[in-house]
């Protein structure tokens, strides 16, 4: 029998800090309960008659869909607002609009640059707000990362996950404090000049260290990987940080994940280790940036390798996002 946990039930999500982790561990389990759902074909009416707007201030092709397909999955209209096409910080404050939305919607969820519009919103609207992503954080993802792996290995503690790339990125700060709640070992590589905040660093270690895991650092990614069950990178520049561009390109070239990388993880003969990416990826030159350029985090050997469950976690965006949206705006579902 599983319980619902009725304190989510009117909260929102602006990092994974503001859950507990009896309620992280609720939402894994939700998000695969409604993935199996799904998946046996039930027509869900758990949001029935509820409205999201979707507040977007950057691109997105994956999570702007999940909250999409997953709210009329349950029977719930979505609304799609591109940010030049409402008043928000221009003719109107982020506090009004959300007061405004908060009247009309049962649930807001914003992608955009900063935390602080996030949380404004969260202050103002009376309805849950959900951060699509931010410069700082990306707890939607986090929640597909981990049930993705939590599937193929059955389990999360104990687990060794190594991040090799831009090392203070929303995704990689999220997964810090995912993997640090869940008991995993976590290995943030990159070079020294984008090695994690220090204060971020010491928050992850200080929770992971309840949990039996570990958070730390390594500039060299050939040790880093070794014995990892899972290597995860990102994009070498963020939404947003487009100037970056030639700086990136030479401090991250020795941090591509490729073959080799993964062969000394020495789990390759075993089958033991997955290759993630939270997508989108530069993984070979049929894009506008790497048509010239060639793959850059990640190579089209690993990328397109059996042990990539870069899709498996790009579905989960839609379970997991579901699991928030239900277990925010209403009592759950009974196991
Ligand atoms: N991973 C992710 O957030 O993808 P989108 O930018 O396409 O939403
Ligand atoms: N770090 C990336 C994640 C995209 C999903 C970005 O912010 O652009």
């Amino acid at each position: 029998m599983h319980t619902p946990i009725p304190s989510l039930k009117g909260r929102s999500l602006l990092t994974l800090q503001d859950l507990s982790d009896q309620e992280f561990a609720y939402l894994l389990e939700l998000s695969a309960r409604l993935k199996a759902r799904k998946r046996a074909g039930v027509r869900g009416r758990l949001l029935e008659r509820r409205n999201i707007a979707l507040i977007f201030e950057k691109s997105s092709t994956r999570t702007r869909c999940a909250f999409i397909v997953a709210a009329a999955d349950e029977g719930a209209q979505a609304e799609y607002l591109e940010i030049q096409d409402i008043h928000i910080g221009r003719k109107e404050s982020v506090a009004d609009t959300a007061r405004v939305l908060g009247r009309m919607f049962d649930g807001i969820a914003f992608r955009g640059y900063r935390q602080d519009t996030v949380e404004q919103l969260a202050r103002h609207a009376g309805v849950p707000v959900w951060n699509a992503l931010t410069d700082e954080w990306h707890p939607t993802q986090i929640l597909a990362d981990l049930l993705t792996v939590q599937e193929r290995f059955g389990q999360l503690a104990g687990l060794k996950l190594v991040y090799v790339g831009d090392g203070r990125n929303n995704v990689v700060n999220t997964l810090m404090i995912g993997c640090a709640r869940t008991g995993m070992h976590m290995v943030n590589c990159a070079p020294p000049e984008l090695a994690p905040r220090p204060a971020l660093l010491e928050q992850a270690q200080a929770l992971a260290a309840p949990h039996g895991g570990s958070v730390v650092v390594s500039h060299d990614p050939v040790a880093a990987v070794r014995g990892a069950h899972v290597v995860y990178t990102d994009v070498w520049v963020s939404m947003g940080e487009e100037s970056r561009f030639e700086e990136r390109l030479k401090l991250l070239r020795p941090y591509q994940v490729h073959g080799d990388l993964m062969r000394a993880t020495g789990h390759m003969e075993s089958g033991e280790v997955i290759f993630l990416h939270c997508l989108p990826a530069f993984h070979n030159d049929q894009t506008e940036a790497t048509r010239t350029l060639g793959p850059l985090e990640v190579t089209e050997e690993v990328f397109e390798s059996p042990y990539s469950k870069v899709f498996d976690q790009a579905e989960n965006r839609v379970h997991t996002i579901k699991a928030v949206m239900v277990a925010t705006l209403t009592e759950g579902i009974a196991g």
